[in-house]
């Protein structure tokens, strides 16, 4: 139980990677915060995360690419009485379109959510950790340091959270608050259903991925829960790859 008494707010927690994450981190004993858009959903994840009904999970909706909601989303954190530790910025969006046609309004819904949230979210988390420190993990990709065809701003988007991860670490290293991030490699979530399910992408990954297979999203809740733990407190500014080798090799 290394996060007992500790409160942790998971953005993009209802599902996939975000959901492993707040599965792992209640069994270690933290007190949940889990945002999302569908409200529906996130009270159904959050009632099952929440297995022994201890009132320890806490769905608040929000669109972390929406300034306004996530105002609304504090303020309901605070009426709550609830205080942060942790923040894991999980929530992302992904749009696939040529870069000669790829519309301004696509690169701004992906930027919206994946970096600006990401960023709005982590300045609003200051004024719980700025006393008492924290842990900030920010969910990067495989995008953070190559490249692929038709998602530009999402490899654009993941490579600035890699960025804005160190800008975290070395601004607010005085307040102990340690930043870092994970490049996870292909997880099989809902996010990549139509991949997994495309013969020759599939076959693709796997043979791209030294270890031959897809990651699961526990794989990737097992570095988010080092990384939010004591025992990573002289670490921050990191990025680490949770990519079956992938970025080992050529
Ligand atoms: N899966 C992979 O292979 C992979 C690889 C590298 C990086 N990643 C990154 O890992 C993160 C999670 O990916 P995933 O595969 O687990 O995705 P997913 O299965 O599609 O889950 C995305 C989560 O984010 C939430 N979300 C999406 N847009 C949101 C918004 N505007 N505001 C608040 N919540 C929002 C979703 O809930 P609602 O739809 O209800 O809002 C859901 O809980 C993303 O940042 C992704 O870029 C994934």
């Amino acid at each position: 139980m290394v996060l007992e008494g500790k409160t942790a707010l998971i953005t993009g927690g209802s599902r996939g990677i975000g959901r492993a994450i707040s599965e792992l981190y209640y069994q270690e004993g933290a007190t949940l915060i889990i945002m999302a858009r569908n409200e529906q959903k996130l009270k159904e994840a959050c009632a099952q995360i929440d297995k022994e009904h201890q009132g320890r999970v806490h769905p608040i909706a929000c669109d972390v690419g929406n300034k306004d909601s996530i105002a609304a989303a504090f303020e309901q954190i605070k009426a709550q009485g609830l205080t942060i530790d942790i923040l894991v910025n999980c929530a992302g969006i992904n749009i696939r379109e040529p870069l000669e046609t790829f519309s301004l309004e696509s690169w701004n819904k992906v930027m919206d959510v994946n970096l600006t949230g990401a960023f709005l979210i982590t300045q609003a988390c200051f004024e719980f950790m700025k006393d008492k420190g924290g842990k900030i993990v920010n969910i990067a990709s495989l995008m953070s340091e190559i490249a692929r065809p038709t998602i530009a701003a999402y490899t654009a988007s993941k490579g600035g959270i890699k960025m804005f991860t160190r800008a975290i670490a070395i601004e607010w290293a005085k307040y102990n608050i340690q930043a870092n991030a994970i490049v996870p490699g292909y997880i099989a979530t809902e996010m990549n259903t139509a991949l997994i399910e495309d013969e020759k992408f599939n076959k693709f990954i796997c043979d791209r991925t030294p270890q031959g297979r897809w990651g699961k999203p526990e794989e990737v809740a097992a570095a988010a829960l080092f990384f939010a733990t004591p025992g990573a407190n002289f670490i921050t500014g990191q990025v680490l790859a949770v990519d079956g080798g992938i970025l080992a090799s050529l």
